[in-house]
């Protein structure tokens, strides 16, 4: 390397008590429980892995069809298909830590006290790196109750954050008239972090026979199409609140990723980019470091939320404005 060179930028992050090596993290859902993906990524390079979220029961879904590709994104209606709390810890959670990514634990509860519940499970397991609540989820009765209503939203986050001493991260839905309300509801709960955005309610139909396309008819809009929607959400919550964001909805490139980390998040998600490319999420690490230093920036921390809005008084900073 010349001596001129500069030093790789600093790729670690902080998400209020979540210490994070690097921001590139795979969404719930989206990595089954990470053994599926295991050949082919080394988890032990992702800045963290958010398993698929976890209930207090076993729950076996919903009904067939449950995903269907669209011209400009993928539906899905799974429904919390999942084994429980007891069969996650018993066999997949051990594994997945034993591979060395930071894990963080995505829960779901049909009430306060069900998601309470779960964190203090958890909260007694040790190695796990925080919880996300998942109170967005389009695709069970009263998935996204606690995710809409902001008083909701703060006193959920505040149950667990009674219950637990880890890291809390609330998952919000994008399928609400003011996202930034629920996440200050969320900040005013405890939450260390919010994660924008879960999917976007669609539904697909296939008209010669007249059928809705997915079992459950309606269901949670993923991938490319819903990036703008995802980008709009950061903004938005970026303004309201001083908490960190996961941004996450359609990142499928270095490009997508730098445009979340600019307008306002300090790590993202890769979601359904891993069903096209498995190594997507280790793609865009492997070009994130001269990105940043494209930037010329030192560390991805010193590009989020540095995005130049319209207006007499917002020139972009120096570091970007005579990046070359
Ligand atoms: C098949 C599928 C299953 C998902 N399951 C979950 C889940 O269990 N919990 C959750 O919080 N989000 C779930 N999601 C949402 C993703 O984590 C992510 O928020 C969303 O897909 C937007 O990101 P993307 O466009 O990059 O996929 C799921 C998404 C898909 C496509």
């Amino acid at each position: 390397m010349p001596s001129s060179a500069r030093p790789s930028p600093d790729l670690a992050i902080r998400l209020g008590r979540l210490h994070l090596p690097n921001p590139i993290l795979v969404a719930s859902g989206t990595f089954g429980y990470g053994r599926e993906m295991a050949g082919l990524v080394d988890l032990s390079t992702l800045g963290g892995v958010v398993p698929k979220t976890i209930t207090p029961l076993p729950r076996r879904g919903n009904v067939p069809w449950r995903t269907v590709e669209t011209s400009a994104g993928l539906l899905n209606s799974i429904g919390l298909d999942n084994d429980g709390v007891d069969a996650f810890l018993a066999t997949q959670l051990p594994w997945l830590l034993a591979c060395g990514a930071p894990v963080i634990v995505s829960i779901a509860g049909a009430t306060i006290d069900e998601f309470v519940g779960l964190a203090a499970r958890l909260d007694a397991v040790p190695g796990i790196a925080a919880v996300e609540l998942n109170v967005s989820c389009p695709n069970v009765s009263h998935g996204v109750d606690m995710g809409s209503d902001p008083e909701l939203c703060r006193r959920v986050v505040a149950g667990v954050r009674g219950a637990t001493s880890l890291p809390v991260l609330a998952k919000l839905t994008p399928n609400v008239t003011d996202v930034a309300s629920v996440a200050i509801g969320a900040r005013d709960g405890g939450a260390d972090a919010v994660t924008l955005i879960n999917t976007c309610q669609g539904m697909a139909v296939d008209w010669r026979r007249r059928k809705p396309l997915l079992g459950n008819v309606i269901g949670g809009l993923s991938g490319p199409a819903i990036k703008p929607i995802a980008l709009r959400c950061v903004h938005q919550v970026r303004r309201a609140v001083e908490i960190p964001i996961i941004g996450v909805g359609g990142i499928m490139t270095i490009d997508d990723c730098m445009e979340f980390l600019v307008t306002g998040a300090a790590a993202v998600q890769i979601g359904t980019a891993s069903f096209a490319d498995p190594v997507a999420c280790t793609r865009i690490i492997s070009e994130l470091p001269a990105a940043v230093a494209a930037l010329g920036a030192g560390s991805v921390a010193e590009i989020v939320g540095t995005l130049a809005l319209p207006g007499p008084t917002s020139s972009p900073p120096p570091s970007v404005a005579h990046a070359s």
